[in-house]
């Protein structure tokens, strides 16, 4: 098993370095739970400043977001279709930032301790099929350089992370 190495100073850098491994990381995995495991896990131990990244996957059946893997503590299980950032995310296919999650009418609070948030669409050729979500202890922690990095993260393991 490769090890995941990042040894950047900016934000910039440390997603330019990171990317590239794990794409290869799940070049050769076909499951998606493994694989989503595995860039929960590689986010997390990369960026000190998330607290919480995890995906959340829509449900035909309920009509709601329902989680998946992710790195963190003990989260929702389900988010109604529009319901706080993620479903707002969902809903509009677009992704947020949030730099204070008191002031987004509908924030979810699954961890009290969440100052700052971003939500990032998954879209699998057109179809979105969910949202990864990043949370942060500290105001204002994401910002153009992580909407950027991570709509290209997704956009290039779609196929990887979607049953
Ligand atoms: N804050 C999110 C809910 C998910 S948890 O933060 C992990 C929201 O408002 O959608």
């Amino acid at each position: 098993m490769e090890e995941i190495k990042v040894s950047a100073a900016t934000k910039q850098e440390q997603y330019e370095e990171l990317l590239p491994q794990i794409t290869s990381l799940l070049n050769d995995e076909p499951n998606s739970i493994a694989n989503m495991a595995n860039v929960v896990a590689a986010l997390k131990q990369t960026f000190d400043y998330y607290s919480w990244v995890g995906f959340y996957l829509f449900d035909k059946q309920s009509n709601e977001l329902v989680l998946g893997p992710f790195q963190g503590k003990i989260a929702c299980t389900r988010i109604g279709f529009g319901k706080g950032v993620c479903g707002a995310s969902f809903q509009q296919k677009e992704t947020i930032i949030v730099p204070d999650v008191e002031q987004f009418p509908g924030h979810i609070y699954c961890d009290g301790g969440t100052k700052s948030e971003i939500v990032v669409p998954i879209f699998l050729q057109s179809n979105i099929i969910g949202v990864l979500d990043v949370d942060s202890y500290a105001f204002d922690s994401f910002d153009e350089t992580d909407k950027k990095y991570l709509e290209q993260l997704l956009a290039t393991i779609a196929g990887r992370i979607a049953n």
